[in-house]
């Protein structure tokens, strides 16, 4: 959608501040000994306190409130009985709606622990985010951000996801720009637009760089089982430094 009014940026921002919270709780609370269903319902209950509506649940059925995946995995993971272990690299993934707007915001961790080679992985990714979002300005081309992603990759010797994309956000999860890539399309023309609202999530992996679906019929896992990242915010682009609705930055 694009933002254009007062009232849309108001309740983008409530929904953003909710999904940012709800997913910052997850990642505190996320211990070993936990299931990642338990962990799901710690946001489930966070979002329902606020008056928000998983998103994924609401839109596409899916068994969960969140997506918590486990490395190899790394989207679409399904909440179940399986415990968290020490040191496990995962991501979890919220998404939610309060009075019909829509925020979507993400994450990976490593369990209880400092893994270097994964804390690597996680500063490139976290960077890449950072980067993309700062450079998603009104007028410029929306491959800059796909651009951005792959560069900041490479350069910390990692590949993207080819198969993985941003979107845009705001009436629905999913909406128009449908594919915001993770790579740099020559040939895709399209412009950044004042008040379009936008999640961008790069997803980074140490493999070649794509995934495949599992049995469960959601979960997408890296097609070599490498590593993998991803970091998310929802932002509304403006004519200089977007709104980065799931930012927060009065608490941590
Ligand atoms: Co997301
Ligand atoms: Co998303």
């Amino acid at each position: 959608m694009t933002a254009d009014s007062e009232k849309d940026i108001k309740y983008l921002k409530a929904i953003g501040r909710v999904v940012a919270l709800a997913l910052k709780k997850m990642m505190k609370d996320a211990k070993p000994g936990m299931t990642t269903a338990e962990l799901d319902h710690i946001g489930k209950e966070f979002l329902e306190k606020e008056g928000a509506k998983s998103a994924p649940q609401a839109m596409y059925k899916f068994p969960g409130a969140t997506c918590i995946s486990i490395s190899p995995v790394i989207a679409h993971g399904i909440p179940t009985d399986r415990i968290l272990r020490e040191g496990e690299l995962i991501n979890i993934d919220v998404s939610a709606e309060m009075d019909g707007y829509f925020a979507d915001t993400g994450g990976s961790m490593v369990v209880s622990k400092r893994v270097p080679e994964l804390e690597k992985l996680l500063e490139a990714t976290r960077s890449a985010l950072a980067k993309a979002v700062h450079i998603a300005i009104a007028g410029q081309p929306l491959n800059i951000i796909g651009k951005t992603i792959q560069q900041e990759a490479n350069q910390n010797g990692f590949n993207v996801i080819y198969d993985l994309t941003g979107h845009g956000i705001g009436h629905k999860l999913h909406e128009e720009p449908s594919e915001v890539f993770n790579y740099y399309k020559s040939k895709d023309r399209r412009i950044l637009a004042e008040g379009l609202v936008l999640a961008i999530e790069p997803f980074l992996t140490a493999g070649k760089g794509h995934v495949v679906e599992q049995k469960d019929g959601w979960s997408l896992q890296t097609i070599d089982k490498t590593i993998a990242a991803q970091f998310e915010h929802t932002i509304i682009v403006t004519k200089n430094e977007p709104i980065i609705l799931t930012l927060i930055k009065d608490i941590d």
